[in-house]
């Protein structure tokens, strides 16, 4: 399938899936003529300033404030938001953040929800930013689910809301597209036969990239560079994938210290201890002698998410995506193994974009998040074509403020090289 046909216009028309969409908030993403003016402003500031992972936080939390009232989130007994593990026709997937949310009644227990309830749940629990929810969300019912709802599992049964047909096979069937390689504590889906199924050895090696006690961006991003090397070294159909690879794994690593650290007093920005990381992994034991039970994510008793007057927005998460950039290039490396381990060829981001944009100007003013939101738009050829139109017509609301040059076309022979692309997806 070609994409050319279908590119990410900022002009097209009003669909469906715009009305599922809450209107105000949808209003304030459309029309914000703001939001191009400080993605450029961002990206120069941070030139200035590479001095490490989080080099973004004091551009994004200035003035950090804590209010326990306000932050605190009650899942004690009694509250309606008591853990309750998931019965075996849940849906659970490869997001540990979703996962906990469904197994707290934040979101709905079978793990099947709309794009309204996954806004909700993911800005009220977590403070996550209005545009990055809503972003994420329908990219979720666009690729995963029917326009309106997806799973954050596997395919939703007919008893659980979900329609029969190819759509909706959720995140864990949604491999290249939102799921990607080199998770932090999920295998690869052609290393291990699945892509969702945490490995207690994966979260201790996480855990030794962060000694003394606690978890931070900084170990985050090198243990990604870890993960990154040692899937090229051991998965021979490895694939950094134009938006898997560019825009899910980085979040796969910073959600983990943005979303789920502990707010206090003391720590405003977040502490994220090992015990609290456990919990929201579904990981017990200690240092040394963890064991992932599956189903188990669980939101910390005595949890205080992160502050909303600085929620982690797009522009944030973008800032924070691109100094992991800095310090490690390979992470925009678009490529992977050619059928054998230690093979990594990387294409031509010039060839890719039809010349549009290269590896240099990949990463001045807000190309990258064009490009992100652009390639967002890229999915494998078992996406129906009802599905792409309304998902490129959203993107291209999204982006329109950003003044994105005109992406044309993707051309995907330059991916078919790689196995890990091409090979058709088999789920477990
Ligand atoms: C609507 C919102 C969200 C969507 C669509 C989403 C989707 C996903 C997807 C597709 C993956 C798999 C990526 C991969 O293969 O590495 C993933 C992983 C992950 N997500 Fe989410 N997610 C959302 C919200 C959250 C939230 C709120 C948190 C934190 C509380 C979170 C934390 C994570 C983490 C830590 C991983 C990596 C898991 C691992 O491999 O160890 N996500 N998410
Ligand atoms: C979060 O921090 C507060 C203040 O230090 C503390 O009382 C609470 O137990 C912490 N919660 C977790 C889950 O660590
Ligand atoms: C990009 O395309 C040019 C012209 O077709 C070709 O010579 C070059 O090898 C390509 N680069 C990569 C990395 O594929």
């Amino acid at each position: 399938m070609k994409f050319s046909s279908r590119v990410v216009s900022a002009s097209a028309a009003v669909l469906p899936l715009v009305n599922a969409f809450p209107a105000k908030l949808y209003d304030v993403i459309a029309n914000d003529p703001q939001i191009a003016a400080r993605t450029i402003e961002l990206a120069k500031t941070l030139q200035g300033r590479q001095t490490g992972a989080d080099a973004a936080t004091a551009l994004f939390e200035p003035v950090p404030q804590f209010n326990a009232a306000d932050q605190y989130i009650d899942v004690s007994e009694g509250s309606g938001h008591e853990y309750v593990a998931p019965g075996p026709d849940d849906l659970r997937g490869p997001c540990p953040g979703l996962n906990a949310m469904a197994n707290h009644g934040f979101l709905p227990h079978n793990g099947y929800a709309t794009i309204s309830q996954y806004i909700d749940a993911t800005t009220t629990v977590v403070g996550m930013g209005p545009q990055l929810a809503g972003f994420l969300s329908i990219l979720g019912a666009a690729i995963d689910g029917d326009l309106t709802a997806w799973s954050m599992g596997g395919t939703p049964s007919v008893a659980q809301g979900g329609l029969l047909g190819p759509l909706g096979n959720g995140l864990s069937g949604s491999h290249n597209k939102y799921e990607s390689d080199a998770s932090p504590t999920r295998p690869d889906l052609y290393e291990a036969g699945n892509d969702y199924i945490t490995e207690t050895g994966q979260f201790q090696d996480l855990i030794n990239y962060c000694p003394g006690g606690q978890v931070d961006l900084d170990c985050l991003t090198d243990f990604r560079s870890y993960r990154f090397d040692q899937q090229i070294a051991n998965n021979p159909y490895f694939f950094n994938g134009p938006f898997s690879g560019v825009a899910v794994q980085p979040a796969a690593y910073t959600f983990i210290f943005r979303y789920m650290a502990n707010h206090s007093a003391e720590y405003p920005v977040g502490y994220l201890s090992y015990d609290t990381i456990a919990s929201w992994f579904g990981i017990e034991g200690t240092n040394g002698n963890y064991n992932a039970v599956q189903g188990t994510e669980r939101i910390p008793d005595n949890w205080y998410r992160r502050a909303q007057a600085y929620p982690y927005e797009l522009e944030y998460f973008i800032s924070d995506l691109i100094n992991a950039a800095v310090l490690h290039p390979k992470f925009i490396n678009i490529g992977g193994n050619t059928g054998t381990v230690n093979t990594f060829t990387g294409v031509s981001v010039t060839n890719l974009t039809g010349g549009l944009f290269n590896l240099q100007t990949l990463l001045e003013g807000n190309n990258l998040g064009c490009f992100i939101y652009q390639l967002s738009a890229q999915a494998k050829p078992d996406a129906l074509l009802g599905a792409l139109d309304t998902l490129t017509d959203t993107i291209g609301k999204l982006i329109a403020p950003l003044s994105c040059p005109q992406l044309e076309a993707i051309d995907e022979s330059q991916l078919e090289q790689f196995p890990g692309y091409t090979k058709k997806a088999v789920y477990s």
